[in-house]
């Protein structure tokens, strides 16, 4: 058992010897931030003696006395306000790297109460091409996905595409008046935008080129859809096919795949019923025409996400569920989305990448579908993230004005990453030229994407984030080329394949230094899961990368005396196995040569 969940079992149960009625879950370590003082820490002792208004030094006292942990730690003390720190002792760490080296574990373990999780993320609108903006939710969500399956959940993905609403109106009035075929044909996305954008100015009362006749034509074109008339429908058709091809090629590009794409029209037929059942169990009322859902009062109001404050009242901000036109909206839509997860899937839970403007809406969503069933016990969870901005800190546009596209993004990220490659290696043949320079500039786009704190807007720069030096996926992809340099110089095949080829020994600071940060893998992945942030692990990484370093230029691998060489051999294994893990929960290629 890998010594921090050994150490976690062990003080779960010597808290209970002193609480016997205490729940232990919360009672976990963490990496302790000064490796002075030890490896692991925790800081659960001081939650439960202030649950229970006792001194903490004295609950951690007493705890430390029931403590077993002989065999594992070199010492336990107890800190500051009532944390303990954990030192282990070299002999356990050694074992731990020997094991992983033998293929046993790579520092973490699998789940032992896996979860049905899924992950709705991209989600971009039919007819509109992908832009910048969705790019967070696609790198973000992948990333989660695949750190959630590492942990050994049952992750589904499904992309929830636009692909219902008012917007089909206006598509239609486009398409049957403005289309062009032969622009299409090129670039079906962009077609569907410009004829939209066309026909949508024409239907804003707010806009200089306002004209009845054509809105009134969208709003015939979009009950004759909704009512099923076969050209609409094959139109409609004709546009989200169009479109998923076009999404494809950019998800084939980024290495993004999904188990579904229900899409919001997959909901249709469940909405009527769904806005009936709300209205007869007094979920929902009729207002003005309309049918919402008001607050029930079993909130304070500044908790209530129905109520909002305004000129120093608490005024009624209801979920909107039914339109005066009869018709059902983006609500409805993820009111049955989350019912048929729950009820198909068995959903455990379910997790929402989007930017942070929708988060009433999701506040709204889970209130909402907690009243209207209450039995279930599901984890919601909304995953919002900040915006991309470019170098003046405006929202990030082209030099025209418009939102950048997806596509024409990381087509520029592979030409500059070619230019570098190209510059550095102009011996490698093109066609190896081009394959380095597609991952490390989609590596690239994707790492400063995952590497800010996501509720943070970022600031996207070309420069910075192909930067050799520096916290990026360049520096990293670079850091595991030096490893396998390593093993190419000296000779020697990189998977000693079975058991642990020699002892490993930790004698020098520096090797001591790698193989404390080999060990907390798995912890930094629990809780960049437990929080639904990658960053935790990008961080994570780049330290790697920092005391392989420290360890190299200390400690001769390949001059080394046998003993020590072999140690020294798998400590650079193990690092390279973690770090093409790591990056490989990022969506980041590993490299083996650039
Ligand atoms: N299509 C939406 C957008 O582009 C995102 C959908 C997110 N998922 C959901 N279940 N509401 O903003």
């Amino acid at each position: 058992m890998l010594p921090h969940l050994l150490l976690e079992q062990r003080l779960q149960l010597a808290v209970r010897a002193v609480f016997p009625e205490a729940d232990v879950t919360a009672v976990l370590v963490r990496p302790c931030p000064d490796p002075k003082f030890g490896e692991y820490q925790t800081n659960a002792l001081m939650g439960l003696a202030k649950a229970r208004k006792l001194n903490p030094r004295q609950v951690a006292t007493e705890v430390l006395a029931k403590l077993e942990v002989a065999e594992i730690c070199e010492k336990v003390e107890i800190a500051g306000a009532g944390f303990l720190n954990f030192r282990l002792k070299p002999l356990v760490m050694a074992k731990t790297l020997e094991a992983a080296a033998g293929g046993e574990h790579l520092f973490f373990e699998k789940s032992s109460a896996p979860r049905v999780v899924v992950v709705d993320f991209s989600s971009p609108n039919v007819a509109k091409p992908m832009h910048v903006g969705h790019i967070r939710s696609t790198i973000l969500g992948d990333s989660l996905a695949r750190l959630l399956r590492l942990l050994g959940h049952r992750v589904i993905t499904d992309n929830h595409l636009g692909d219902w609403g008012t917007q089909f109106g206006m598509l239609l009035v486009g398409w049957k008046t403005l289309l062009d075929q032969v622009s299409l044909q090129a670039d079906p996305l962009a077609e569907m935008e410009r004829i939209y954008k066309l026909i949508s100015a024409r239907c804003d009362p707010e806009k200089p080129g306002f004209d009845q006749p054509t809105l009134d034509q969208a709003r015939s074109e979009l009950v004759k859809l909704q009512s099923g008339d076969p050209e609409n429908l094959d139109i409609w058709r004709k546009m989200i096919r169009l479109s998923q091809n076009q999404f494809e090629t950019t998800y084939h590009r980024l290495g993004v795949k999904f188990d579904h794409a229900y899409g919001e029209s997959f909901y249709n037929a469940l909405l009527k019923g769904l806005v009936e059942e709300l209205v007869e169990k007094g979920i929902a009322a009729e207002s003005r025409g309309a049918k919402a859902i008001f607050t029930d009062g079993s909130l304070p109001p500044k908790d209530d996400p129905l109520l909002i404050h305004k000129e120093g009242e608490w005024v009624a901000n209801p979920f909107i569920i039914q339109k005066t036109d009869g018709g059902f909206n983006y609500a409805t839509t993820d009111l049955a989305t989350l019912a048929y997860r729950i009820e198909t899937w068995r959903a455990d839970e379910i997790i929402y990448v989007t930017d942070g403007r929708q988060q009433l809406h999701f506040r709204q969503l889970f209130h909402c579908f907690r009243r209207w069933r209450p039995e279930v016990r599901a984890r919601l969870a909304h995953v919002w993230f900040g915006s991309i901005l470019g170098e003046d800190g405006k929202p990030f546009k082209t030099r025209s004005g418009e939102t950048v596209r997806l596509s024409e993004l990381l087509d520029e990220a592979e030409e500059r990453a070619f230019k570098v490659v190209s510059e550095k290696r102009p011996e490698l043949p093109e066609t190896q030229r081009r394959q380095i320079a597609r991952e490390v500039g989609i590596g690239a786009v994707k790492y400063a994407d995952l590497l800010p704190n996501r509720q943070s807007d970022y600031i996207f720069s070309w420069d910075k984030m192909l930067a050799l030096n520096g916290n990026t996926a360049t520096y990293l992809q670079f850091a595991y080329t030096r490893i396998h340099g390593i093993f190419r110089k000296g000779g020697v095949a990189r998977h000693p394949a079975g058991a642990c080829p020699a002892p490993v020994l930790l004698d020098t600071p520096q090797e001591l230094a790698l193989a404390r940060h080999l060990l907390n893998f798995g912890l930094v992945l629990e809780a960049a899961a437990e929080e639904y942030r990658p960053n935790f692990l990008c961080n994570y990484l780049y330290e790697l990368a920092g005391h392989f370093t420290g360890f190299v230029e200390n400690c001769p691998v390949l001059k080394s005396e046998p003993p020590q060489r072999a140690s020294r051999l798998i400590l650079c294994d193990l690092t390279a196995r973690v770090m093409r893990q790591g990056l490989e929960v990022l969506g980041i290629e590993a490299i083996e040569q650039m």
